[in-house]
């Protein structure tokens, strides 16, 4: 089976609040983006496809130099929505086999975790990490909202794997706004999704607090 992962990292990272997106940012005395990028070719070793904002393009073979990071990978230039990135970093995978995506700000994706979603995505055309809600949950707005049953609820999470040929196929649609991850693009285009068990320490770095919790969850893995 031939691997590839597209890594994409070409967000702003708005909500962190510094003018370096966290993809960079130094966790455990070494950028995020180098951690989650050494889970994978330590797991599967595929083919790695990295998407990132071309302003930062520079930048980061900056970091490759100083962090002496010498994992192969193609840098591909990014898009304005992670859907456009996505579709750019699908332009590189040229043959067939099995794509994951990946969020750059998932450090902590376990190498188990990586070689099932491949493994399941071989096997069935599609792996998508999911846990249940520890929450309870509820729809609506502030002012007006009903229970729903959590057990019927999952959150997403990734890498999101899937047989290449299906992929490019759902990539080929026209953009809409509830695409906010693969799962959604692929079901869009007529496929079923196969869900696997995710992990909760798979946390994706979105705010200053989740920085704290990763650190501490990765000192916590030595
Ligand atoms: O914005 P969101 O938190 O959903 O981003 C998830 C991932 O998609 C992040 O790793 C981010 O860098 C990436 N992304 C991207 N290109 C964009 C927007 C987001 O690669 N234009």
């Amino acid at each position: 089976m031939n691997r590839y992962a597209i890594i994409v990292g070409a967000g702003k990272g708005e909500r962190m609040g510094s003018d370096i997106p966290k993809q960079f940012l130094e966790l455990n005395g070494l950028p995020v983006l180098m951690h989650t990028m050494r889970r994978f070719h330590e797991s599967v070793s595929p083919r790695l496809i990295l998407v990132l904002n071309v302003h930062f393009h520079d930048y980061w073979e900056g970091l490759c130099d100083q962090y002496d990071f010498r994992i192969p990978h193609e840098l591909i230039k990014g898009g304005v929505t992670r859907f456009d990135s996505v579709k750019k970093g699908l332009k590189a995978v040229k043959g067939k086999g099995v794509v994951a995506v990946h969020d750059a700000v998932r450090p902590l994706a376990s190498h188990q975790l990586i070689r099932n979603c491949f493994e399941t995505a071989r096997d069935k055309g599609s792996a998508v990490p999911a846990v249940p809600s520890r929450e309870s949950l509820r729809r609506g707005s502030l002012d007006r909202s009903e229970s729903v049953s959590r057990d019927e609820y999952f959150l997403v999470q990734t890498p999101q794997c899937f047989d290449s040929t299906l992929l490019r196929r759902a990539y080929r649609q026209e953009f809409r706004n509830e695409f906010t991850d693969d799962a959604s693009v692929v079901e869009r285009s007529g496929q079923p999704i196969q869900l696997v068990e995710g992990e909760f320490n798979n946390i994706k770095i979105t705010y200053p607090d989740d920085f704290r919790i990763a650190e501490l969850l990765l000192t916590d893995k030595k």
